[in-house]
């Protein structure tokens, strides 16, 4: 079972400026919380504990104080600081002593999944892991993301980073499992034609190595890269939709560390004194009241 994981949350956030010339992307609102709450209640919800969170220089107070303690949400948060953005790999360089040559996983803090299918999907490809996971997923827009091609015998055929063509539908989201080597290949990497070293040239190691595993996400699950407007605007009335007719939320941090006995009603409580009255606060009180 996989126990760490990180979530990234550095980078330039260029293209939402001027919106995050001040704020970093991923502390953005997605309706009613911070855009990392979901990426990471996605890794809560299935089981992992412990978090290396890859920021920019000086926004640690900033994702603490989102955060708020996390002794009352049951994991364990460490923060390393990227001093330029490198590219995505660079994650498993600078975090290399966190990782105590553990496998683990990555999630990126701009990204969206929701789909009750998921959990145990993702919780399933966590067990007995090997070499490297991707987790695809069906786009119309496969010019914004890597893409795995496939050939007629549906073997991998090539993968690419933003290909202008394919003739693949299926692109690779922003969560990725690797083994206990994957600091060691990504020191590796030589950056790009844009500057950057490429998740798709990590993956692509493990593929020639015959180490790599596909996971399909389902039609029947959503998925958004939530780091440009438009995807940010769907995103917010996505959950704002399923939020106010089910009357539950997607990705409540304390909700998910209750339900997995995490946390008792007492460290409820205290998130509840560090939220004023707002839906939010109402929302946990009545966690407190109905179990
Ligand atoms: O969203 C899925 C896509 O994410 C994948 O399909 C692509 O293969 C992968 O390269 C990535 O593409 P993006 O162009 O969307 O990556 P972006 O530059 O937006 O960075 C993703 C997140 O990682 C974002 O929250 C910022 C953060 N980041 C980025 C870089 C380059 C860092 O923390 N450090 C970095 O050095």
């Amino acid at each position: 079972m996989i126990k760490k994981a990180i979530i990234l949350c550095g980078g330039t956030g260029s293209r939402m400026f001027p919106v995050t010339k001040a704020v970093n992307k991923q502390l953005l609102p997605v309706f009613d919380k911070p855009m990392f709450y979901y990426p990471l209640s996605l890794l809560m919800l299935s089981g992992i504990k412990e978090f290396i969170f890859i920021i920019n220089k000086g926004q640690k107070e900033n994702f603490l104080n989102a955060l708020g303690n996390v002794d009352d949400l049951g994991i364990k948060v460490e923060f390393v600081v990227q001093s330029k953005p490198r590219g995505l790999p660079d994650a498993f360089v600078i975090s290399e002593k966190l990782i105590m040559n553990e496998s683990v996983a990555m999630v990126l803090g701009d990204n969206f999944f929701y789909g009750s299918m998921l959990s145990p999907i993702i919780k399933n490809s966590l067990k007995n892991h090997k070499g490297c996971n991707i987790y695809l997923y069906p786009s119309n827009n496969t010019s914004a993301y890597g893409v795995v091609e496939f050939n007629s015998k549906n073997k991998i055929k090539r993968i690419v980073e933003k290909p202008k063509r394919t003739d693949s539908n299926l692109i690779i989201t922003g969560l990725y499992v690797f083994d206990k080597e994957v600091s060691k290949y990504a020191k590796k990497l030589k950056p790009s034609k844009r500057g950057e070293i490429e998740m798709v040239d990590l993956i692509n190691i493990y593929k020639k190595l015959n180490k790599l595993n596909i996971v399909k996400l389902g039609r029947g699950s959503a998925w958004m890269d939530v780091g440009n407007f438009n995807d940010l605007h769907s995103a917010n009335n996505f959950i704002q939709n399923i939020e106010s007719r089910q009357n539950y939320k997607i990705g409540c941090l304390e909700e998910i560390a209750f339900n997995n006995k995490w946390i008792t009603k007492e460290n409820l409580k205290n998130r509840l004194k560090q939220n004023k009255i707002n839906f939010y606060s109402n929302y946990l009180k009545n966690l407190i009241t109905s179990k």
